[in-house]
């Protein structure tokens, strides 16, 4: 159920409730920011979405631009590592299946980008703070991919751990996150599997292929598990955004715990395609019902976040230069609006 839908007995107060509010850009006086807070809380409680039309606290509104920003600029960016094996795929039908691939990616960055306009900040501005680096993308798309296998391994363990942290968004507290979770996940979901095939395919071929798989699961292993974000559970509980977006329904499992999920799910997949995880602490408990893994080198997950990682300097380079570059499209399709909307003024006088 989305929107602020309660059944009949609570429909009229909680409208009228809403109808006193001051519209998100109206300024607050001390009663209306006592009502707005106990509205929120109130869908927040009852796990219902809060959409544009509410007002909301301005901390959960900048939460959710930083969130939904930085989702949108990975899935931009991450165009670039795949985008590089296109002109070299292997045969048409990898070729076919990857341009489909890298061009849902971009489809997701749209979603997203119209989702976060709706919390009143433009495409334009954060477009600018990616570019200033003000804004990050998620730090796997600094890595390099060196071989096809690459690709292989990008679409299983990498969109296999970004479905593990987008499946719970769908149930995110503001709508139109929400909502555009919901497509990106089943297209998410493809991706994982072509990324799969690739790898099960070269795992049975030459030797020279089974190594290059092999290799490629070995450099996306750890920088995949980095993806969840750094440790928010036990003495970590405290620290970074988890327990505040936890609170407000955003996020619904814990880093930690998601990540504890992806590494239960994939170690029964990289058995089947017969390739290993480069963990020598891997292995299940059968007392806890998991697996157990190795530490994460959080140091260098900080570095490549930071600017430091092989391929930061070039990403951000390439995406300046294709906005420059496209920036000639942009206003053409400016200009056919402006066509259209003076034609159907003339249509209608
Ligand atoms: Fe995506
Ligand atoms: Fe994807």
């Amino acid at each position: 159920m989305y929107g602020n839908d309660y059944g009949p007995d609570d429909a009229a107060t909680r409208t009228e409730t809403r109808d006193r509010l001051p519209r998100r850009d109206e300024p607050l006086n001390a009663a209306d920011a006592a009502a707005l807070e106990g509205y929120f809380d109130e869908l927040i409680d009852a796990d219902q979405r809060i959409e544009p039309r509410d007002a909301m606290p301005e901390a959960y509104r900048q939460t959710l631009i930083r969130m939904m920003a930085q989702h949108a600029h990975s899935e931009i960016i991450g165009m670039q590592p795949e985008g590089n094996w296109i002109t070299r795929a292997p045969s048409l039908r990898r070729k076919a299946i990857l341009m489909a691939k890298v061009q849902d990616e971009a489809g997701h960055g749209l979603y997203l980008y119209s989702a976060a306009e709706t919390l009143g900040v433009t495409r334009e501005e954060l477009l600018d703070r990616l570019h200033t680096g003000r804004q990050k993308y998620s730090s796997i798309f600094n890595y390099p991919t060196l071989t096809w296998a690459d690709v292989g391994a990008i679409g299983w363990l990498v969109d296999g751990a970004a479905i593990m942290n987008q499946v719970p968004l769908c149930r995110c507290s503001y709508g139109p996150y929400a909502r555009a979770m919901v497509r990106v996940c089943k297209e998410e979901s493809f991706h994982q599997r072509q990324g799969f095939e690739i790898l099960w395919t070269l795992a049975r071929g030459t030797e020279a292929q089974q190594e290059m798989a092999q290799d490629a699961v070995n450099r996306w292993w750890w920088p995949s598990l980095m993806m969840f974000g750094p440790p928010d559970t036990g003495e970590a509980a405290t620290k970074g955004h988890t327990a505040q977006s936890m609170a407000w329904g955003i996020k619904r499992f814990s880093n930690d715990d998601l990540r504890q999920k992806f590494v239960d799910m994939t170690v029964p997949q990289a058995e089947r395609i017969g390739l290993t995880l480069p963990d020598p602490d891997l292995r299940w408990n059968p007392e806890r019902g998991h697996y157990d893994f190795g530490a994460v080198d959080w140091a260098e997950f900080k570095r490549v976040l930071s600017g430091d990682g092989p391929c930061n300097a070039a990403r951000i380079e390439h995406r300046v230069r294709a906005h420059e570059e496209g920036a000639w499209v942009r206003e053409a399709a400016n200009a056919y609006v402006a066509k259209q909307a003076d034609r159907a003024v003339v249509g209608a006088a």
